[in-house]
């Protein structure tokens, strides 16, 4: 597996394994286990996504060093502010089995925010989290949270496909050093992303299918790439893009396929209402 360098020197894996929206207690220890066997080292779960404790059981049980496997983690809304934080990041600590957490970032840029950052900067001077970053932080919101921020978030997770390439974020966060991730590398299983022409033609081209197309093209962007499936067989394809390169030419056209409307709108105030009525313990 390839790996990034963050900014703090620390390296990621460049493909993770994400696992949004799969149950706890049996199907993601599932899909973890079978994604550990299929040879990735990089699993992305959240509070968020009540489902830390199966990563957790799947990584023990698949005999994997753990220092080998990095664990991506979200602190939720509900355990924002810095008190708060404090004990999210333990209970996420506990629900993972693990004595460190290799990166743990803030789901949602809502509530209070700095409050939780501190708690994150914190176990990341302590040692417990060997990086802290940032999700779904457009340049607007960037503007509003990095004055207040003592450490420099080592990644942004955002959506980001070729369909949704975040142009002005990307070049804001690269003047930063702060790497993005995408959530969604695959559109959620856009159909028009995955039958596009130009991919599906480049497809064809390298003997790969259009899911690996786009992994790899994000991959030499530089941008690290989070899919999900639940098909091993596709599990397996989605890591093993490192055998082939686009051309200088073939990165041109996909980059011409951004259609810049993510589907997603984290400064909407109907997703701050909604995300923070979101509950995910007492
Ligand atoms: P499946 O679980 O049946 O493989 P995203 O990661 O952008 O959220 O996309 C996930 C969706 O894309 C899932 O519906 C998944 O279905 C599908 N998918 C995953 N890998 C591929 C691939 N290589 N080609 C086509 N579809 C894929």
């Amino acid at each position: 597996m390839k790996t990034f360098e963050l900014n703090n020197k620390q390296t990621i894996p460049a493909v993770g394994f994400g696992v949004f929206m799969i149950p706890n207690d049996g199907p993601t220890y599932d899909a973890t286990l079978t994604a550990l066997k299929a040879g990735y080292r990089h699993i992305d779960t959240a509070a968020g996504y009540c489902n830390e404790s199966d990563v957790g059981k799947a990584i023990k049980d698949s005999g994997i060093d753990r220092s080998e496997i990095f664990i991506t983690s979200k602190l939720w809304l509900q355990d924002y502010g810095y008190e708060n934080a404090k004990k999210g990041i333990e209970t996420s600590m506990k629900l993972l089995g693990v004595d460190y957490i290799d990166l743990y970032l803030l789901h949602q840029p809502y509530g209070d925010y700095l409050g939780a950052w501190k708690a994150l900067e914190e176990a990341y001077q302590a040692g417990k989290i060997k990086s802290i970053g940032i999700s779904n932080i457009t340049v607007n919101l960037w503007n509003k949270f990095k004055d207040g921020m003592t450490v420099m978030p080592a990644v942004n997770q955002v959506e980001f496909n070729p369909f949704v390439q975040q142009k002005e974020l990307r070049k804001v966060m690269a003047e930063n050093d702060i790497r993005l991730e995408a959530w969604y590398p695959l559109g959620h299983g856009n159909k028009d992303l995955l039958e596009n022409e130009t991919i599906v033609s480049l497809a064809k081209k390298y003997n790969k299918n259009a899911g690996q197309i786009i992994l790899r093209w994000i991959y030499q962007e530089g941008v690290i790439s989070l899919p999900k499936s639940t098909n091993e067989e596709r599990m397996k394809g989605n890591i093993d893009i490192f055998d082939f390169e686009l051309t200088d030419e073939e990165m041109k056209e996909m980059q011409a396929l951004d259609t810049n409307k993510p589907s997603h709108n984290p400064e909407d105030p109907a997703n701050e209402t909604r995300l923070m009525g979101l509950k995910i313990h007492d």
